[in-house]
């Protein structure tokens, strides 16, 4: 491949390496800034011969750094990418994994389009999920005992409740019962939460939340040590095609640059409106993972290295949702997550819709609570700005 000849040589910390990402690939101009390459196809040289790069859909330059990056930072070296059109795709290109008559072990609080695709899309053709409180090890224990399961599909933390799973103690009851361990990364990504380092198999991103960072682009990705899956979502990424397009890997390759500069001031200004929203009268419940009395504090502390900028709250009164919702003005309201901009989310009816009404109200995704994804403003106008909607 011609990539190899101007790949960036990996350097020691993630952050250079993200920082550089693409920067010397092009040895022909000296281009900084990873071109973007506009093209289907790619000239042949001859017969039987190629560039490495035959057809976009199943390569093309401006991914293939993309991946490289992801793949390289995830892991390290013997890991692979592949980048797909959105989250979702990347889930429904790992769900392909799996055939008629398999059950998956899935986190029963997770994001209600994985929920979607999970009973709409793979029910029908009889591979099932069986939802299972994953923060608690011993369930998961129970779960494997009460029947075969083909894998463990875990979101750590869940959205939108934060509930965190113990990657390392369930990924080791997974491969006990010849099951893989599956985990969606999105909420902390590979600067906090190492996945295959604790044992999982294989990792999915929404790209769309924090590896691009700016809400401008959705994107998806598969990350594997696995040779053997590495290989078969090969196969699908080309046999499927649910690829990005150039534009779209790059400005996800721009948004990965600052990745771990957002994500501190992110998670800083999360700590400080979480600590801020337990002591305010309108509210009922806060759930941020870096509160000492989160369930799942303690795990991510040991898993983790930061605790992310997602906070799920209360508020007393159903009544006061519209207004809060209505009233921001720093915070946007809008559905999706991870960006620079602080966004303010009502779960129930934008992003887990649907799941079904029994399974929301035991598990808490009800009419008071609120998702925040909290971004890189200054933190005071933040919370000045839910002082005054929750006044
Ligand atoms: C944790 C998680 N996984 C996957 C997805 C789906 O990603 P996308 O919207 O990029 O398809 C989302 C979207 O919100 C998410 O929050």
């Amino acid at each position: 491949m011609t990539t190899s000849r101007h790949k960036t040589p990996k350097p020691v910390k993630l952050e250079t390496w993200l920082a550089q990402a693409g920067a010397r690939w092009d040895g022909q101009t000296g281009a900084v800034s990873m071109p973007v390459y506009h093209s289907s196809t790619f000239r042949h040289p001859g017969l039987g011969q190629s560039t490495g790069f035959d057809y976009s859909r199943s390569a093309n330059p401006t991914r293939s750094v993309l991946e490289e990056t992801l793949a390289l930072a995830e892991n390290g070296p013997g890991t692979r990418a592949f980048a797909f059109a959105s989250g979702l795709a990347a889930i429904d290109a790992v769900l392909r994994l799996f055939h008629p008559g398999d059950r998956i072990l899935v986190t029963e609080d997770l994001y209600g389009g994985t929920f979607r695709l999970f009973e709409k899309l793979f029910r029908p053709y009889g591979i099932t999920a069986t939802y299972v409180d994953t923060a608690s090890v011993t369930a998961v224990r129970q779960a494997f005992k009460a029947g075969d399961a083909k894998a463990v599909f875990l979101e750590v933390p869940s959205n939108p409740l934060l509930n965190v799973a113990d990657i390392r103690a369930i990924a080791k009851l997974a491969r006990r019962h010849g099951a893989l361990t599956l985990v969606d990364n999105t909420f902390l990504t590979f600067c906090r939460q190492r996945p295959l380092e604790l044992g999982a198999d294989l990792v999915v991103y929404s790209a769309t939340k924090y590896l691009g960072g700016h809400d401008d682009v959705v994107g998806g990705a598969v990350i594997t040590h696995r040779p053997e899956l590495a290989e078969r979502i090969a196969f699908l990424q080309n046999a499927a095609g649910a690829i990005p397009g150039p534009q779209d890997a790059w400005l996800l390759l721009r948004g990965l640059k600052t990745l771990p500069l957002r994500l501190a001031k992110q998670e800083a200004n999360a700590q400080a409106l979480a600590e801020w929203l337990t002591r305010q009268a309108a509210v009922s419940r806060v759930s941020y993972p870096g509160l000492p009395d989160h369930p799942g504090h303690a795990i991510l502390k040991q898993q983790a290295s930061g605790f992310g900028a997602m906070i799920a709250f209360e508020v007393k009164e159903a009544a006061r949702i519209p207004a809060i919702l209505a009233g921001v003005k720093v915070f946007l309201f809008a559905e999706s997550l991870g960006g620079v901009e602080s966004l303010i989310t009502f779960p129930a009816v934008q992003t887990h819709a649907d799941v079904a009404l029994e399974i929301r109200d035991r598990l808490g995704i009800n009419d008071r609570l609120l998702r925040l994804s909290v971004g890189i403003e200054d933190v005071d106008d933040l919370r000045r700005d839910l002082e005054r909607v929750l006044a």
